[in-house]
């Protein structure tokens, strides 16, 4: 059962990257035509919708491959937990993405939904941290870091998604240096804690594809799960630069937020060079997949370093540049991980991808990369061109910035639309390979259940 809910899982988090990026390419074309789509294609509702299903995408992936890579446990009343986590979360993002369609907003910057909603995401949360807890009950050996990193996940992402919501309480709501430092904080952990839901996948699939049961036990590997926990709590200070808080609070973001993407950078290039030839064409998407996960955290590592100088990211703050980070980061790191978490999770448990499949699958991984990368240096340059323009002339039209930016405005789009083609090429196999198998295996139980009666 934990798999029926874990490929349920996968499916539906391909469908919300298949909606997020369709609504990431309109917002490409209002970039370029603001004046004329400002009442059809509203930035407003674009924005949030692309945010929100990309988000969601990056939950259900994630969460999909808890339900495939815990041990299982058999008791019935564990399945009807797990689909009731999935109902709650599945009925919070179409009903988030369906307010965002009507226009009903409430909420702050990227949960911009009416608070409400937020309590069956905390509850479906809470679902899942009791199925981990079921799951681990019985096994008594030590566990490795991809086990801790999960049950990190699943508490910060509580902890955090609570805490984005203090707002709600008048003490915060009323200073708003205190409001901003707290919802900026807590979304710097909320990331961390997803963050630790696909790195502990991606370290598990590692340990599987190599087939070395210590790498996982590991004080290296250990480290970076401490590193990454103290970056989960501490690196949000690099968000409120901007804000007149401690020095001390600046510091010491600024140095944490340095050394994660290093080790984690660190530990798959370790594992590859550990892969023999013959595993590595074995297990060749997922292999592909982590590997250029691998070289989109060195590129991020290296515009993450500059921009947590505090005296570039008062200009960079607010410019492209942040967003050049969190899509790259999103797409380039996290995007690459689940895609490898959910190539590896289908030959495992549902069989081989015929070889047209992957032949797509590897066309897409490539067109979509290459596309990433024009994409990711268009934002770069709108970013410093709009710092710049900003500093030679701070009071100049917000209008005639953006006309400005226009030629990095087209690249952008243009190779946005590449990793949309990208990423259909890839979404598409997979998810009729899941469908197709699923539907093929529940058939043949159905058979055998009937022969048996
Ligand atoms: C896997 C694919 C993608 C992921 C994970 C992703 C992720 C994100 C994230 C996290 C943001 C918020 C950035 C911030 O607040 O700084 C964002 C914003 C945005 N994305 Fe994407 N994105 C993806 C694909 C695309 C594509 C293909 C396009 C097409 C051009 C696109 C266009 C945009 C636009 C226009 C914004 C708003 C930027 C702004 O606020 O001005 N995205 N995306």
């Amino acid at each position: 059962m934990n798999r029926h809910i874990g490929f349920l899982f996968m499916a539906t988090g391909l469908l919300f990257l298949l909606a997020g990026i369709m609504f990431g390419i309109l917002g490409g074309v209002f970039y370029l035509f603001p004046q004329e789509l400002r009442d059809a294609l509203p930035f407003t509702k674009i924005r949030p919708l692309h945010v929100s299903a990309i988000v969601f995408w990056i939950l259900f992936a994630a969460i999909g491959g808890l339900y495939l890579y815990l041990p299982k446990y058999k008791k019935k009343h564990s399945a009807r937990l797990g689909i009731w986590h999935y109902l709650l979360l599945l009925i919070a993002a179409t009903a988030i993405l369906g307010c965002y369609f009507t226009g009903i907003f409430g909420g702050r910057e990227y949960w911009e939904f009416p608070p409400i909603l937020a309590l069956p995401i905390a509850a479906s949360f809470i679902l899942l941290g009791i199925n981990f807890y079921k799951s681990m009950r019985k096994n008594k050996e030590p566990w490795p870091a991809y086990r801790w990193m999960w049950l990190t996940g699943i508490i910060f992402f509580l902890l955090s998604f609570t805490e984005s919501y203090l707002w709600l309480i008048p003490y915060f709501r009323d200073s708003l240096v205190r409001d901003m430092a707290v919802q900026w904080k807590s979304y710097g952990s909320l990331v961390g804690s997803w963050n630790m839901l696909i790195n502990g996948s991606a370290l598990f699939i590692m340990e599987k594809l190599s087939g070395d049961r210590t790498m996982a036990r590991k004080p290296l590997t250990f480290s970076m799960f401490f590193l990454g926990l103290f970056n989960l709590m501490f690196n949000w200070g690099h968000h409120i630069y901007s804000l007149p808080v401690n020095d001390f609070i600046r510091y010491t973001a600024y140095i944490v937020s340095m050394t994660e993407l290093l080790i984690l950078g660190k530990i798959i290039l370790n594992w590859r060079s550990t892969l023999s030839e013959a595993k590595r064409n074995k297990h060749l998407l997922p292999f592909r997949f982590m590997t250029a996960a691998d070289i989109w955290i060195f590129l991020n590592l290296f515009t993450a370093i500059l921009m947590s100088v505090p005296a570039l990211n008062l200009y960079t703050h607010g410019t492209h540049v942040t967003v050049a980070h969190a899509m790259g980061t999103t797409i380039g790191i996290n995007t690459m991980l689940l895609l490898a978490s959910i190539c590896y999770a289908c030959t495992r448990f549902l069989g081989k991808l015929s070889s047209k499949s992957i032949r797509w699958v590897n066309k897409g991984l490539y067109f979509g990369n290459i596309s990433l990368l024009v994409f990711w240096l268009a934002l770069l340059g709108a970013g410093i061109s709009k710092a710049m323009l900003q500093t030679q002339n701070p009071s100049i039209a917000h209008g005639l910035l953006m006309q400005q930016l226009k030629p990095w405005f087209i690249g952008f789009t243009l190779s946005g639309a590449g990793i949309v083609a990208g990423l259909v090429m890839v979404i598409v196999p997979l998810l009729h390979f899941m469908i197709t198998k699923k539907i093929k295996l529940n058939t043949q139980t159905a058979h055998k259940l009937l022969q048996h009666s």
